[in-house]
């Protein structure tokens, strides 16, 4: 039977690669122990050259053969090593792979020594001089090298199941689907269709396949007995490549109710049972037509955000868990429909988890504007095959793209790219993402990187000025980014306007009615060469900062969302923070039926969604307008209109200066000194009394949440007493399995009510104890009033571990301690 084997631990790696690691005799006591996911080499958060990854390096590994894989088909299988392996095994060179953002494999089974040590070397180019994708002009991200994703041996009987295709077919009649949330989960009449091939000697081979669903709900009147898990067990012909198809009742896939499938296919000769091959799918029809995205036939804008797949200091090398936790915080912090693979195919645990929880996914050939020559291209749409074959199940994923970011026009070169993509899948569309409008559309989408928003303009701009077909689909797939790059520890009015961008430009998209959706620029800041970012090697475009804290402008996406209580203000409410302590626009992100305003406990006004100035988008955020509410008609002796005149001037000054009043305001101030006999001085104490300003006392503010009546999250914004740190980790069971497994912890310096402290900038120290170790530096500067860390297991060290905090705050002595669970690794490791 088919059996995987991990090989992550025990290598040896050195920055060099020498001829002699390739061979038996080679002491390798120069060469230091590593684990893999591995980086060439680990780097600082910001400032560092790209110079200092671009190697050549050499990994080695030895391992004893086991007998039971006598007779057997063995392949070594690697995830992902960047950029060019040439791997040896038992002194041959097995081959080259030249992308560093596939898997490749090589047969052993003839190589095998079953009576002593094997050995794998595999040289590692990681230079960005290699004349393959994405190299060979700029490149907007660092492309870190190293062996960082898994590695394994897979057993298998010598006739085997080489490949399964299942791809489903699902009319898209359920327009009986209003709500955007609310989805049908009952299909009748989906197809499913497999391709199924096998490999080695197939004559008198059986195959049957059965069908069973994995994850999703079933609605309440499903029937059972037409339920598609059901085994079909069905024998097909004895053919080397079988195609077939079903019709079935089946529980789509969709983003609420994500079901899956897992389609098994098994190889019998004389009744034995020789190979059996899952794969994990979903039925659902995923369309993009000339008006727009449909998912099972209803309308469905896409929401997304553009994904790199670095972390700081191991740029790639991050395992699984840290993988599926960015899908998670994708799916529910900051409550996305979708996310785009930018520049390149991500790990199958990343795209897995898409499709367990139901985020949509547009992946990508890799590269970035530059086409290279001939051998360059060769290699490109070898590149884009793997990508189809090695993620063509996964059913979260809506459409390929077959050119390579941005870059010019290239007939001859995406003719045979889409040819490729059609051939291989005859699923699903594809796009290519372009940086200009109306260039040739070979593809069945149009995908524009639309940066035309830049504070003043409309939010995006018009299919018809984008694509030369609108008979075709038109999507978005970057905005804002480079046009507004903000820090978490930015003036307050740079994150404000950062997230107000997002608004602007989510709004746009929905108030057309052709445009499918649109991808942010982006999930979160990352390290890039010097010919970008902020001069330290970081673009700060993210919506979240590299440990994936999040700024004001997650808000933005955050509050689209409808499974948690979202309440947040976009001031702290200090005017000091502002020129000349103009307040300028606060807002209001939630997702409550509406919001109560207090000041010093006197409620002050209630706001509804209704009121947002951003009418096309589901929700957008509330300005707030009031710093007074009926306080000074209740307690100054002005008539109720006129007292609203004053309030108006008053909110005017307050917000957008003493220049800003209208006519209407003048005359109010006039009416106040002739009418009512007020001195300028009296004037201004009357701004001090219901605004407060500069020199005046600080003012409580406090906001509540209602839902259902109910009020469900407070915030309160007044005069910091108090610091502490929140601390928010991934998961404290770390599991050592098929490697070692890492745990995000993300820092939070936060006052007495919980507000992030922006300008917060003091040294966290940490301190590992037991089985875990700190990934980066043990002590960490607080940026933005945020910071983050990796803890990594440690092997065979215990099953306990414990990651000690301190932080000095405001005369305080901080301590945290956060305790991990480590389970040793459960077999499946050589
Ligand atoms: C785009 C590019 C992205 C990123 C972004 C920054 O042109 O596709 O990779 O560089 O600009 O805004």
């Amino acid at each position: 039977m088919r059996k995987r084997i991990y090989l992550n631990n025990e290598w040896k790696f050195k920055n060099e690669f020498d001829e002699d690691m390739i061979r038996a005799g080679y002491s390798d006591t120069s060469m230091e122990l590593v684990r893999i996911p591995h980086t060439v080499k680990q780097t600082p958060f910001n400032y560092f050259d790209d110079a200092i990854y671009q190697m050549v390096s050499g990994y080695r590994r030895v391992f004893k053969a086991d007998q039971t894989w006598k007779g057997k088909r063995i392949v070594l299988h690697f995830e992902g090593a960047a950029h060019e392996a040439i791997v040896y095994f038992n002194g041959e060179k097995l081959g080259v792979h030249s992308c560093g953002y596939t898997a490749f494999e090589f047969d052993i089974t003839e190589l095998i020594d079953f009576s002593g040590e094997n050995i794998i070397a595999v040289r590692l180019d990681s230079r960005e001089s290699l004349n393959v994708p994405p190299f060979g002009f700029v490149v907007d991200y660092m492309t870190y090298g190293g062996i960082y994703r898994d590695v394994y041996i897979e057993v298998t009987d010598k006739t085997y199941v080489s490949d399964v295709f299942v791809y489903t077919e699902v009319s898209d009649v359920f327009s009986d689907v209003t709500k955007e949330n609310e989805i049908t989960p009952k299909a009748i009449g989906a197809f499913l269709h497999a391709r199924i091939k096998l490999a080695g000697d197939v004559k008198g081979c059986v195959i049957t396949e059965s069908l069973r669903r994995i994850a999703g709900e079933a609605p309440q009147d499903y029937k059972d007995e037409y339920a598609a898990e059901k085994e079909l067990n069905k024998a097909l012909a004895n053919s080397e490549n079988s195609f077939d198809y079903h019709t079935l009742p089946v529980i789509l896939w969709d983003i609420k109710n994500p079901a899956l499938y897992e389609f098994v296919v098994r190889v019998y000769r004389d009744e034995k049972l020789i190979d059996e091959k899952s794969e994990v799918f979903g039925f659902r029809n995923a369309a993009f037509k000339s008006s727009g995205f449909f998912l099972n036939g209803r309308k469905l804008i896409l929401r997304g955000l553009n994904r790199h797949q670095s972390y700081p200091y191991v740029g790639y090398a991050m395992p699984a868990s840290m993988q599926i936790e960015d899908a998670r915080i994708l799916k529910e912090e900051l409550c996305l429909n979708a996310v785009r693979t930018s520049h390149y195919p991500q790990s199958q645990d990343f795209v897995s988890a898409c499709d367990k929880m139901g985020l949509l996914v547009f992946t990508e050939m890799p590269g970035w504007q530059h086409i290279g020559d001939e051998a360059w291209k060769k290699q490109a749409i070898e590149n884009e095959k793997e990508m189809i074959y090695q993620y063509r199940n996964h059913p979260s994923i809506i459409m390929w793209g077959v050119r390579i970011n941005e870059s010019a026009d290239d007939d001859d070169f995406y003719s045979e790219t889409n040819r490729v993509a059609h051939e291989l899948d005859i699923s699903r569309p594809t796009g290519g993402v372009r940086a200009a409008t109306k260039m040739h559309l070979l593809e069945d989408v149009y995908t524009l990187n639309d940066f035309s928003h830049n504070g003043k303009t409309p939010g995006c701009i018009k299919k018809k000025q984008a694509t030369p077909d609108m008979d075709k689909a038109y999507l978005v797939t970057e905005y804002n980014g480079h046009m507004y790059p903000t820090k978490t520890f930015d003036a307050e009015d740079t994150r404000v306007e950062h997230a107000i961008r997002h608004i602007r430009v989510m709004d746009a998209i929905a108030g057309e009615n052709d445009i499918s959706g649109g991808f942010g620029w982006c999930m979160f800041d990352y390290n890039t060469h010097k010919d970008f970012g902020s001069g330290d090697r970081i673009c700060y475009h993210g919506v979240m900062d590299m440990f994936r804290n999040p700024k004001l402008a997650s808000l933005s996406y955050e509050m689209q969302g409808d499974d948690h209580d979202v309440l947040e203000l976009s001031s702290s409410m200090d005017i000091g923070e502002h020129p000349e302590c103009i307040r300028g626009d606060i807002w209001l992100f939630t997702n409550a039926d509406s919001v109560k305003m207090y000041k010093n406990d006197v409620f002050i006004k209630e706001y509804f969604p209704k009121d947002t100035p951003y009418k096309n988008i589901k929700r957008g955020p509330i300005l707030v307008d009031d710093f007074i509410g009926d306080t000074l008609f209740e307690n100054e002796k002005f008539s109720k209109s006129f007292a609203d005149n004053v309030k108006h001037a008053l909110n005017t000054a307050a917000r957008y200066g003493m220049d800003k009043l209208t006519v209407g305001d003048k005359v109010t101030g006039a009416k106040m000194m002739l009418l009512h006999h007020m001195s300028v001085k009296d004037i201004v104490d009357l701004y001090q009394k219901y605004i407060g300003d500069w020199g005046g006392e600080a003012t409580s503010f406090k906001f509540e949440a209602i839902k259902d009546g109910k009020v469900v999250k407070t915030i309160t914004k007044e005069t910091v007493k108090g610091i502490s740190l929140e601390t928010v980790v991934s998961h404290t069971e770390l599991n050592e399995g098929k490697s070692y497994d890492v745990a995000s912890v993300r820092f939070r310096v936060v006052d007495q009510n919980g507000n992030v402290l922006p300008f917060f900038a003091e040294p966290v120290r940490l301190k590992p104890e037991g089985a875990v170790e700190i990934i980066g530096p043990k002590t960490i500067p607080v940026r933005g009033g945020m910071a983050g860390t990796y803890v990594r297991s440690k092997r065979r060290q215990g099953s306990t571990g414990k990651l000690i905090i301190k932080l000095d705050a405001a005369g305080e002595k901080i301590r945290k301690e956060i305790n991990f669970k480590i389970n040793e690794e459960v077999g499946n490791n050589v």
